[in-house]
């Protein structure tokens, strides 16, 4: 083995999938990009790591709700795209052609053609951090979506997708809680 630049830790520690998260501030929605995302718990606790560098960071805090949406590799082009404009001075929907339907219990939108969407809200924000700690309130499925497999970011401007498949479910039985 050899020793690499500090830098590069993080590209060991993959963090959850690719996100885009969507908010509305009571006049307009919006996306953004996130990366650093993670499970807390069993009980639909999920963080996500972000600040008021973001343009949404303020609509997230004050309107306390989002919806992460999980694109496929088919959305990773746009998904790099989303996180490299602000909501601030473009309307990303627009100009990405990013199609949207309405959400059951919160105001921001679900973004289409997404593997999956979960509509939260915030329950926390650990400003040293930038951990803004979500409650899911909704889970959305998309069925049609031919390749489901989610993306990961490296960190360092390259990207995974989920491989290989393995069931170990009989192992972990005693761990899984009801319904997983
Ligand atoms: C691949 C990728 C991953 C990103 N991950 C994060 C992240 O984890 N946290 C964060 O605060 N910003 C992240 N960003 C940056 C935001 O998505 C970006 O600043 C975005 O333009 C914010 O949009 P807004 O100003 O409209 O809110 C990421 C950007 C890209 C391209």
């Amino acid at each position: 083995m050899k020793t690499l630049p500090l830098e590069k830790a993080l590209t060991f520690i993959e963090p959850g999938p690719l996100t885009l998260v969507t908010t509305f501030d009571g006049k307009k929605p919006n996306v953004m990009t996130i990366s650093w995302t993670a499970a807390l718990d069993f009980n639909q606790h999920i963080l996500l790591v972000t600040g008021p560098w973001n343009y949404s960071f303020d609509a997230l805090l004050k309107t306390k709700e989002c919806v992460v949406c999980l694109p496929g590799p088919a959305l990773l082009k746009k998904a790099v795209q989303v996180g490299m404009i602000s909501g601030e001075t473009e309307d990303k929907f627009k100009k990405l052609r990013i199609k949207t339907y309405p959400a059951k219990k919160v105001k921001a939108p679900l973004l289409a053609g997404c593997v999956a969407c979960l509509e939260c809200r915030v329950t926390d924000y650990i400003k040293k951090y930038g951990f803004v700690i979500l409650q899911v309130m909704e889970v959305w499925h998309n069925e049609r979506c031919r390749d489901k497999r989610l993306v990961h970011a490296v960190g360092d401007g390259t990207f995974t997708a989920d491989g290989e498949h393995f069931n170990l479910r009989a192992l972990m039985k005693e761990k899984l809680p009801p319904g997983l």
